[in-house]
């Protein structure tokens, strides 16, 4: 019964949509501080275009980490936009691992 039941939770996990509640804590953790922390200028579905920010449903912890510690873009990355809008916000550097696993 209970492989069964993990069975269960993984394949929820799976079939899980990013804008869902998730059932991995991480992830569920990262959706909270984005929807905090982030949507007042990117989309509550980080799939689409935001009011300010771009989508960004598949960020990199490297290009969160560059994005919210330092306002810049991992060696190479080409930005989808030109624009230098977002401010870093440090404060969020303990959530980036959470966040990332909620955008990916
Ligand atoms: C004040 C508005 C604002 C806030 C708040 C904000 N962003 Fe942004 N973000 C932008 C804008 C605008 C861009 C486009 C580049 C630029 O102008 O800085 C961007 C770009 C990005 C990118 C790069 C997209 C790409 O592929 O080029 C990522 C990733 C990102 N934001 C993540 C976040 C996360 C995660 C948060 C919350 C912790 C956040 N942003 C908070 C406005 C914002």
């Amino acid at each position: 019964m209970r492989s069964r039941l993990g069975l269960v939770l993984l394949a929820a996990a799976l079939a899980g949509g990013c804008s869902q509640p998730s059932s991995d804590p991480l992830a569920e953790r990262g959706r909270q501080v984005y929807l905090a922390q982030c949507t007042q200028c990117h989309n509550a579905d980080p799939a689409q275009d935001g009011a300010v920010g771009p989508a960004v449903k598949g960020a990199s912890r490297e290009l969160l980490e560059a994005r919210i510690l330092r306002g810049s873009y991992p060696p190479g990355y080409k930005p989808k936009r030109p624009t230098n809008v977002m401010p870093p916000q440090p404060a969020v550097a303990p959530e980036i691992p959470a966040l990332a696993a909620y955008l990916k």
